[in-house]
């Protein structure tokens, strides 16, 4: 189901047109749809509910409060990687233990405050990691509980930039050293090794490389016999950007993980980021000029690759869309840019586009997840505001930057 749609030939998020919004809000701002981001939530839940597993959203694709206080209601828990999203989580009402924390570079401060709320899990990546675990531990009198990431050497079809589960990147331990360290562990008293984790990447459309982690950690089981409570699948389940592009299939997903758990007593955490909130965004904006240039039109936006990175980062596509559409589109070469001084700053091209004017907006989508949350002040510009729609109403989930703020540090 689509939430977020055209209707009556304008652009519709759940009851309200968006129209209406640029006529209350400032551009550019982000919208979300609540029924959107529900949707997608019960619908992971539901492919998985044989096996009812912990699904910890994974708050670095999107750190909006009330959004994260939306899924804690649906039953979400989290993945975090930093003390600020870990602090943030709790705020949210997510209870510590159903929060797992990721991220190779964890610091004593985070350690230490993870430790003293009680989480889940500490995924750690390397030795040292243990070694600073146990003896913080120790000091707090406390035995915590840990999980290992494996990196598998299994990489998802995905863009080179989110690929985690190379042999060569930094994330997890390979086959190897994550067989010896689970006997270092064992006999290092304040930590209790709890899980295996894994995540091999972002946007996987394919459930093919899952399955080969599956194959691998079941290897691991077997050569060290340890009963996993939990064993953390990671996130990755890719969303469709282009047309011709699929989500990942769920259910094929479901069934692999279903018979994988068979005559396995531990718990399954997922950590899905994209899949739950990408398709809930939109990022409306403004077309501030249109310049005519060499054959093309430049449609110079009021957003730039300040408020959205993935082009600029990853040459990723954004289906662009005009709030409002007028008869017949016209065949000629348009270029969606942004106004930061950088000639990375650009969207999408299109052949053909709605007869749009200066002074009209267009809305970019499928932004919800890694938009905001990769978004920042370059060229001192303010961070944007974030509306939510639900059903008839809409509100600011977080305001604008003010100007006084912006310039004062
Ligand atoms: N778990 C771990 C340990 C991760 O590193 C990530 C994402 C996730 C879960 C969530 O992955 P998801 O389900 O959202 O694919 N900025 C990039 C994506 C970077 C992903 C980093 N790690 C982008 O805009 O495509």
């Amino acid at each position: 189901m689509n939430y977020i749609r055209l209707r009556k030939n304008n652009l519709y998020v759940d009851n309200i047109s968006t129209l209406k919004l640029v006529k209350k809000y400032e551009t550019p701002f982000y919208c979300y749809s609540l029924s959107q981001l529900k949707n997608n939530y019960y619908r992971f839940n539901n492919a998985f509910k044989e096996i009812e597993p912990i699904i910890c959203f994974s708050v670095k694709s999107n750190a909006n409060l009330n959004l994260l206080r939306e899924l804690k209601k649906m039953g979400a828990g989290a993945d975090v990687v930093s003390i600020g999203e870990l602090f943030k989580a709790i705020k949210a009402g997510i209870n510590p233990n159903k929060i797992v924390f990721s991220g190779i570079g964890k610091t004593e401060k985070e350690i230490k405050a993870a430790i003293k709320k009680n989480i889940l899990l500490i995924n750690i990546e390397s030795e040292s990691e243990a070694n600073l675990i146990n003896s913080i531990s120790k000091k707090f009198s406390k035995k915590t509980s840990i999980g290992i990431r494996l990196n598998p050497n299994v990489t998802g079809k995905t863009h080179q930039k989110i690929s985690t589960g190379g042999k060569d990147e930094k994330f997890g331990l390979v086959y190897k050293d994550f067989i010896n360290l689970c006997k270092k562990i064992n006999k290092m008293k304040n930590l209790h090794l709890k899980g295996i984790s894994v995540h091999i990447g972002s946007q996987i459309t394919s459930v093919e490389p899952f399955k080969k982690v599956l194959i691998i950690i079941d290897k691991i089981i077997n050569k060290t016999k340890i009963n996993f409570e939990f064993i953390d699948l990671g996130g990755g389940m890719g969303i469709s950007y282009l047309k011709k592009e699929k989500q990942i299939n769920l259910k094929k997903y479901a069934k692999l993980v279903n018979k994988f758990l068979k005559n396995k007593d531990s718990k399954i955490i997922f950590e899905p980021g994209r899949f739950i909130i990408g398709n809930a965004g939109i990022l409306i904006t403004k077309i501030i000029y249109i310049k005519k240039s060499n054959n093309r039109n430049f449609v110079i936006l009021d957003a730039g690759m300040n408020n959205l990175m993935r082009p600029a980062l990853y040459n990723a596509h954004h289906e662009i869309v005009s709030l409002k559409k007028t008869g017949k589109s016209l065949r000629e070469n348009f270029k969606f840019v942004g106004p930061v001084c950088e000639s990375s700053d650009k969207f999408s091209d299109k052949k053909n586009f709605s007869n749009i004017r200066e002074g009209e907006y267009v809305a970019l989508l499928n932004v919800g997840a890694y938009g905001m949350s990769l978004s920042s002040n370059y060229n001192t510009r303010p961070t944007i505001a974030e509306v939510m729609v639900s059903g008839s109403k809409h509100k600011i989930i977080k305001k604008r930057q003010s100007l006084e703020n912006l310039i004062n540090n």
